[in-house]
């Protein structure tokens, strides 16, 4: 993870925070409901069995809902208009967000095996990989950058 960290931060580190945001948006902010919804319909084949899971599963999408719109609404305008380095507060919310989302992915993680089993389940691991994904480049790019008193 610190080898693709460390890649991530490289093959950004000539772009603008401008592109870096547009990536996220576009790459992990937009496509997350769809993914969800895929998430969603893989639990439900199996019935009453997934109760537990879809529940988990809702709750992880309303947490990220409300999220992302504080990204989009506050924080990422505020990066944008070159003040990044005064946004030490909400980024901490952020970060304290991201931990509460990881810990919620591996409980709902852990009810999706419990429900289906050995069954493959190529949403929830496409929907795993996204947010964990979204959350580093998040964390280990954006953010220091976004703070860093010169970009
Ligand atoms: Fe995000
Ligand atoms: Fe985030």
């Amino acid at each position: 993870m610190a080898v693709e960290t460390s890649e991530a931060a490289a093959a950004w580190a000539g772009r603008s925070l401008a592109d870096l945001i547009a990536h996220l948006v576009g790459t992990f902010h937009r496509p997350l409901p769809v993914m969800f919804d895929d998430a969603e319909r893989e639990l439900r084949s199996v019935g009453s069995a997934a109760t537990a899971a879809l529940a988990a599963l809702d709750e992880l999408r309303s947490e990220l809902v409300a999220h992302m719109e504080k990204e989009e609404q506050i924080l990422f305008p505020w990066i944008l208009s070159a003040r990044g380095h005064t946004a030490g507060t909400p980024i901490r919310v952020m970060q304290l967000e991201h931990r509460d989302t990881l810990e919620r992915l591996e409980h709902t993680l852990a009810l999706a095996r419990a429900a289906l089993g050995d069954a493959d389940r190529p949403h929830l691991d496409a929907l795993e990989r996204s947010l964990r994904t979204h959350i580093e480049l998040e964390e280990d790019v954006l953010f220091p950058r976004a703070l860093a008193p010169t970009r």
